[in-house]
């Protein structure tokens, strides 16, 4: 990593405070994939999970510390020994590892939360970070709920982390509650306050509670933060993190104002975003800033008139920075299998044979039906196949119909552990038919928590994505499907959803229901 202070490392928090967003759930394959594609985005450290939480974010902090190599891998600690012996156990296999311990230092979590004095936290922080340190050179700091806490007690605080050994100081507005200017000024003063600053970095971690994340974020960087903590399409606990696309453009178009540069290759954005979009099962607004499906969209008659004479004129951005390319043919119906993994690889996906095998198979079913298969059809494609769990349901046959005067029905022909059931159904719609009949096949008692259904490229023929999330003995899992047939991208989804429950009814069969957690 440069110390280059013309650079803004960017700290990933997808994958941990991202993850603690409402509704996002990932299993521990899928942070893999994301954590590969936070590599190629060029992101300097990835927050991998907090390992003490649970045995599946311990296995992903593990997993991705041995199979992502590039950037800095984090894991999250508590100031407590175990969640620090823990952390450095998870990231051991790492290259380059940072422990990230954290302890609140406002007077409201310091009396309520912690039940504890300023005396015992100053303690605690020293303890914490010498620890940490006695098992990695790389710590990060942070004073949980700094945004509240009093600057006097911050500047002892993080005096403490610093002699104790913290490289990385982080200073969270965790309740989303400051404005930038007051951030800023905070970030001014401890630099300036705190001795040994210069031998730290400074870095920004704000939520977005009042909208102001990115805001604060940026006033943090001008005022000397130089490590942003933020996290893709804006995920996070409540309303979410800064939201890394729209902090690194900012950067990036506003060249004259900071100059300063991040590490960010801008062209993988969109890719990421869909594919934090699609894993999580929460879809970006369509007016979001960079990835929002309407951010290069110019609808006025005056606007599309300006853009087709100059883009600049209400472009500040090109598309194509953010790696919005979408009208490119990639693969037609001739391409061999040969091409097919290539250009799957070169769009980051690595599948084993079978799964290259059927999602070739799938390919060639769309490319019969669809004149051109784009790369974001072929991610829909991909998507499908990158499962995870056994597959003890295999969707086989479903046939449905449906009109205005006719009530709807649908049939199917589900393999379960090889075995074949036939079930139908009527239904208020032909999606709801289909899952009645699904469920009639799988025995469980499925709710039906969410349902969204997405265009992936544009045109009539386009492959259509489900994502819906399902939920049985008050365990929740995402489940995903795709084709140009929507009710068979429902029924897809639906039966993905079915094969993530089984799977965690078998091992909470196998290890209790203590022991798992968020498996998948
Ligand atoms: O928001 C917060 O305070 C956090 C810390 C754990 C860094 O996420
Ligand atoms: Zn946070």
């Amino acid at each position: 990593m440069s110390d280059d202070s013309s650079v803004v490392r960017i700290f990933d928090t997808t994958l941990r405070d991202g993850e603690q967003s409402p509704g996002a759930s990932l299993s521990v394959q899928e942070k893999i994939d994301i954590a590969h594609q936070l590599k190629r985005l060029g992101v300097d450290i990835i927050e991998a999970g907090f390992p003490v939480s649970s045995p599946a974010q311990f296995e992903a902090v593990e997993r991705i510390s041995e199979e992502v190599d590039g950037p800095t891998i984090a894991a999250l600690a508590r100031a407590v020994p175990l969640d620090i012996e823990t952390a450095a156990r998870a990231v051991k296999p790492a290259k380059k590892k940072r422990i990230h311990t954290f302890i609140a230092t406002s007077p409201i979590h310091m009396e309520r939360k912690l039940k504890k004095t300023p005396a015992e936290v100053l303690t605690l922080t020293g303890e914490a970070v010498r620890l940490a340190k006695s098992f990695c050179d790389d710590v990060e700091f942070s004073p949980e709920d700094a945004g509240r806490s009093e600057w006097p007690f911050l500047v002892e605080v993080l005096t403490a982390a610093i002699e104790a050994g913290a490289t990385t100081l982080n200073i969270p507005d965790t309740v989303g509650y400051m404005m930038p200017e007051e951030y800023g000024r905070m970030i001014a003063h401890l630099i300036a306050h705190v001795p040994g600053s210069g031998k730290v970095i400074y870095s920004t971690h704000c939520h977005n509670d009042l909208g102001l994340a990115v805001a604060n974020s940026i006033a943090g960087v001008m005022n000397g933060a130089r490590q942003v903590e933020c996290t893709i399409n804006g995920l996070g606990e409540r309303a979410g993190n800064a939201a890394m696309e729209e902090i690194v453009m900012a950067l990036r178009t506003r060249q004259d104002v900071f100059r300063l540069r991040t590490n960010i290759v801008t062209t993988e954005i969109t890719r990421t975003s869909r594919m934090v979009a699609r894993c999580t099962g929460l879809p970006v607004q369509a007016n979001k800033a960079i990835v929002g499906a309407n951010a290069f969209a110019h609808e006025s008659g005056i606007h599309q008139d300006g853009v087709l004479k100059a883009r600049q004129t209400y472009e500040i951005m090109t598309p194509e920075s953010v790696g919005l390319d979408s009208t490119r043919l990639v693969l037609g119906r001739h391409s061999g299998r040969h091409g097919f993994k290539a250009r799957l690889e070169k769009l980051g996906y690595r599948l084993d044979k079978d799964a290259l095998e059927r999602a070739y198979e799938r390919f060639l079913a769309i490319a019969d039906r669809k004149k051109e298969v784009f790369d974001e059809d072929l991610a829909a494609i991909v998507g499908d196949e990158f499962r995870d769990v056994p597959e003890v349901y295999k969707l086989d046959y479903m046939h449905c119909i449906s009109g205005s005067k006719i009530l709807p029905s649908a049939t199917v022909r589900v393999i379960v552990n090889g075995e074949v059931h036939q079930e139908s159904e009527w239904g208020d719609g032909p999606v709801d038919a289909v899952f009645r009949a699904i469920s009639k096949v799988s025995g469980f008692a499925i709710t039906l928590d969410n349902y969204t259904i997405r265009a992936v490229t544009a045109g009539t023929d386009a492959i259509g994505e489900v994502t819906l999330r399902v939920r049985d003995n008050g365990h929740t899992v995402t489940g995903r499907g795709a084709s140009t047939d929507i009710v068979e991208a429902s029924a897809r989804a639906y039966v993905d959803g079915l094969n993530k429950l089984a799977a965690w009814h078998a091992r909470v069969a196998e290890q209790g229901a203590d022991n798992v957690e968020d498996v998948v």
